[in-house]
């Protein structure tokens, strides 16, 4: 089965107890086991990553770019500032898909840039966990 690595960026350990009307109440363990299911239906092997620490995150995205790993990506508020995880996406050899639970177009103007959009393939925001599972659709077409 072809490897896809789901990673999600800080506080997303914090979902079920963090702001559920914004980002639902399924936790991230409910998360990983959503995203494990939809990948085997379409024929990938999905690991998923939570860290709060961009070091990590980063050494992750190293990891996919060394082996031509597709990658999904939940930068959370990374997403907003990071010029390294940018920097590290930039060097990934296969597909990125940039994710977000909410729509960050539709809230506070700090979350309405992203400094990643330009170096992933595409985007997909404000479907809460079928982000997800439209990403692995889309990864799954390409
Ligand atoms: C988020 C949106 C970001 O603005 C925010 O900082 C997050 C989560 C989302 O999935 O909707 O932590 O990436």
């Amino acid at each position: 089965m072809q490897p896809v690595m789901i990673l999600n960026g800080p506080n997303l350990n914090r979902l079920g107890t963090r702001e559920p009307d914004i980002y639902g109440s399924d936790d991230h363990a409910d998360l990983v086991g959503f995203c494990v299911a939809a990948g085997k239906e379409l024929g990938f092997e999905v690991q998923v990553g939570q860290t709060n620490d961009e070091s990590e995150m980063l050494a992750w995205l190293h990891d996919a770019a060394d082996a031509g790993t597709p990658v999904i990506l939940n930068p959370a508020a990374f997403t907003h500032y990071s010029y390294s995880l940018r920097d590290a996406c930039a060097q990934l050899t296969g597909p990125l898909i940039e994710i977000h639970l909410s729509n960050p177009h539709s809230r506070e103007e700090f979350r309405h840039r992203s400094v990643i959009s330009a170096v992933a393939s595409g985007t997909i925001a404000g479907f809460g966990m079928d982000s997800y599972r439209l990403a692995l659709e889309a990864l799954k077409r390409m």
